[in-house]
């Protein structure tokens, strides 16, 4: 049935109902996560009606705390981090009531006796039926601890017949393909897939869901996204902070490949290069990424060196080089900067080069998708004055400044025929008046619905790690490319360029 003109469409058509209720376990509640993303995103779904009134929230983390204390700390956290400014105190205060700690060492089987009977207690005060989703705010190596414990107390297993146990995960999923399939392995004997919910908080992100819909919902577009009509994609996630405090340790093992890529960078490609779905559903949008993702194209150790760039940030004013942060070993060759050519082999891509890059301390903070046209097969225009590369981009900006652009060619007025490129452009903040809520609180609200669409499949997982994992063998065997250095505040080592092997592409200015 055609929609009356301006209607909002969703894919279920109706209006958002509020989540079913639970007991929320948020493990690791007194940490930074917590305090700055979970507790804010919470708040902001209550606010706009989609919890339930009897969802209840406990935190659980080793340091002692009364539910008063812990409840004026995630008021605190939330009155500094919320994107909705000021705080309804009235609202919180009646929400605050359902917010509860519960202090347990999460390498402490026996601790969890007590843990399990304090959720139980609380189900049975505020009414959530039976259900549970634990929140797992911790760092990586305790995941498999805690889910472990919790299946030797039956918290695995729902309160009630018809409710739900959900267990949902912070990236890194282990550090190689090897660890992450026996992270999984660990899981899976514990916990079903259907109950595990692994984040990739990109996907939360208003103009990266939006990404489906442009591409899916839009019939003009669709027929241009291939090999005959596109050039290159330039993918960029670019950071003006360097290492966040207290992180040198995790990132010192990760490094921009691991940190970035093989997730955030990877499902941007996925999402972008991905078949059409069968169904708009969780499995059919999943199939399809892990099938794209499946299908780049693995590199050798001499593309490898060919094709993809890597580089730290040094020091330059105002800026301390990557070498003196806290945590960092002062001759550490770990890569702040990467960039890569990538192929992906199937009919609709094939030798459509996709060029992804990101790093720490560059000029901007900025993170977009650039689509790059192929010229008209003859040009007509070249001596007045036309860019020889093309004009015809699509740029679908994530952040800052969230909308899509297209670029193309026009004539300047004038009696000369000169041509200069033009933009049409889409600007969220401009078009649609509402606030977009945080990628968290989409996340949040999709997991405790039980909708696992923006969350992680065991094998897309496994199809970045083999990338990332091709990438990092030949660069510790080869050394090749070596470990460049670009000043902090720059746009990166120059060398980047030089993956386009043309002298009128590179990439794009932000
Ligand atoms: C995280 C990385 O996953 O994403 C961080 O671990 C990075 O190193 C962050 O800073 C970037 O996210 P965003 O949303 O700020 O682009």
């Amino acid at each position: 049935m055609p929609l009356p003109a301006g209607e909002a469409f969703s894919l279920s058509s109706t209006e958002p109902e509020p989540a079913p209720p639970c007991v929320f376990v948020l493990f690791g509640a007194t940490g930074d996560l917590a305090g700055r993303k979970i507790a804010p995103a919470l708040y902001n779904l209550y606010l706009e009606g989609l919890l339930s009134e009897n969802t209840t929230i406990l935190g659980v983390a080793r340091r002692p705390r009364s539910d008063e204390q812990f409840r004026s700390e995630m008021l605190k956290a939330v009155k500094e981090h919320s994107r909705t400014q000021p705080i309804d105190e009235s609202a919180w205060r009646k929400f605050a009531g359902r917010w509860h700690y519960h202090v347990t060492t999460a390498d402490k089987p026996k601790q969890y006796e007590t843990l399990a009977s304090r959720i139980k207690e609380l189900d049975k005060l505020h009414g959530a039926e039976g259900a549970r989703v634990f929140y797992l705010a911790t760092t990586p190596d305790l995941n498999p601890v805690i889910a472990k414990n919790l299946q030797r107390v039956g918290l695995n297993r729902a309160g009630s017949k018809d409710a739900f146990v959900r267990i949902v995960l912070e990236k890194p999923f282990g550090h190689d393909l090897a660890s992450a399939r026996k992270l999984d392995q660990d899981l899976l004997e514990l916990f079903d897939e259907s109950q595990i919910y692994r984040i990739d908080h990109y996907l939360g992100k208003e103009t990266v869901q939006n990404l489906l819909v442009f591409r899916f919902a839009n019939a003009i577009f669709e027929p241009l996204l291939n090999r005959q009509y596109v050039d290159h994609v330039q993918i960029t996630a670019a950071e003006s902070e360097g290492m966040a405090r207290r992180r040198g340790a995790y990132y010192e093992n990760a490094g921009a490949l691991r940190d970035m890529v093989q997730n955030h960078m990877l499902q941007l490609l996925a999402l972008v290069a991905m078949e059409v779905p069968s169904r708009m559903d969780a499995e059919g949008i999943r199939d399809e990424k892990a099938q794209v993702l499946e299908a780049i194209r693995p590199l050798s150790a001499g593309q490898v060196a060919e094709q993809t760039v890597r580089a730290q940030y040094t020091g330059a004013e105002g800026i301390g080089a990557y070498r003196s942060q806290e945590g960092v070993d002062p001759n550490s060759e770990v890569e702040t900067y990467v960039a890569l050519k990538l192929f992906i082999a199937n009919w609709r891509w094939s030798d459509v080069p996709f060029y992804i890059r990101t790093g720490k301390r560059l000029a901007k903070k900025a993170s977009q998708v650039r689509i790059v046209f192929r010229r008209e097969p003859m040009s007509f225009f070249t001596l007045w004055g036309c860019d020889p590369r093309g004009p015809n981009q699509l740029v679908i900006r994530i952040y800052p400044d969230e909308g899509i652009s297209l670029t193309f060619d026009a004539k300047v007025p004038g009696v000369s025929m000169l041509l200069r490129p033009v933009k049409m452009d889409f600007r969220y903040g401009a078009a649609f008046r509402w606030a977009s809520p945080e990628a968290y609180e989409h996340l949040l609200v999709d997991a405790l619905c039980g909708d696992p669409t923006l969350f992680i499949r065991n094998d897309e997982l496994e199809a970045s790690w083999s990338i990332v994992d091709s990438i990092r063998d030949a660069w510790s065997k080869t050394n090749r490319p070596e470990l460049l250095t670009y000043e902090g505040g720059s746009w990166g080592p120059s060398e980047a360029d030089k993956l386009f092997g043309d002298p009128y592409k590179r990439w794009h200015p932000i």
